[in-house]
């Protein structure tokens, strides 16, 4: 079965890029292009959810123009995309820390949500400004204020409280997370939601993706038997 919710991690644009001879913006460039390939290919494929890791919370830490970049392609994404988007019945949502955004960005962002609240045919979640651990630190922060109010007891503090706080509240977690340019970590990406999470890592450079590897995630994926720390369903059938 196809998974519901797919998460990636679009990485390799600077390689991409450096092995061409071209600036570091020339590879988000050419990462943008591929991301609208694959928001395209994704329904037929059985994708109802997709989530993209855009802009980290550590990525601030890159040189300013680099960050600038991305910043703008953020905003041109949304500028020039959002009525094809919009067209084929993708809902754009945001997770991320929106506070330090750029107002403009803020706005940009604000208005695609509302524009495509009610569209269904995919599911398309920007992890901008996000982190994991700065996400869970929020949500955390805002329950003890709630405790601390007397409008929160601490015993009602759950598992299932946790995710309805967490700013992917009301959103599946992700069945499989797909990690491009070899690299083998998560890099504080959903560390509550992928507790779960069937992991592919693909040689590929972000730009260079295609259905094909899409494909090949999800064949890789459909191989997996998922336990969810429980036993094989053939073994537990037969004792
Ligand atoms: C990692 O490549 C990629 C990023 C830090 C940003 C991903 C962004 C895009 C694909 C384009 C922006 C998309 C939107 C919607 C604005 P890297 O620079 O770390 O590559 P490297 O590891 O090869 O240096």
């Amino acid at each position: 079965m196809a998974p519901a919710h797919v998460a990636i991690i679009m990485d390799g644009n600077g390689r991409w890029a450096k092995a061409r001879g071209l600036p570091r913006v020339m590879g988000h460039r050419a990462g943008v292009e591929a991301l609208r390939q694959v928001v395209r290919d994704a329904p037929g494929l059985g994708i109802e959810w997709l989530t993209v890791y855009a802009f980290s919370s550590e990525n601030w830490a890159r040189p300013q123009g680099e960050v600038a970049d991305l910043m703008g392609l953020l905003k041109l994404f949304i500028r020039r995309d959002l009525a094809e988007l919009h067209r084929n019945g993708v809902r754009i949502r945001i997770i991320g820390e929106r506070t330090a955004l750029a107002p403009d960005i803020r706005a940009l962002l604000d208005d695609a949500e509302v524009l495509t609240a009610g569209n269904r045919s995919l599911n398309l979640v920007i992890a901008f400004n996000y982190g994991a651990r700065e996400e869970i630190t929020r949500t955390l922060r805002h329950l003890a204020t709630e405790v601390a109010a007397g409008r929160l007891a601490p015993e009602a503090i759950d598992e299932a409280l946790i995710s309805r706080s967490l700013d992917t509240a009301g959103m599946p977690d992700p069945d499989l997370v797909i990690r491009t340019s070899g690299e083998m970590r998560l890099s504080n990406f959903l560390t509550w939601q992928c507790a779960y999470s069937e992991l592919v890592f693909l040689p590929v450079l972000w730009p260079d993706f295609s259905k094909t590897h899409l494909e090949d995630a999800l064949a890789s994926f459909a191989g997996r038997e998922r336990r969810y720390g429980g036993r094989p369903a053939a073994r537990e059938a037969a004792s």
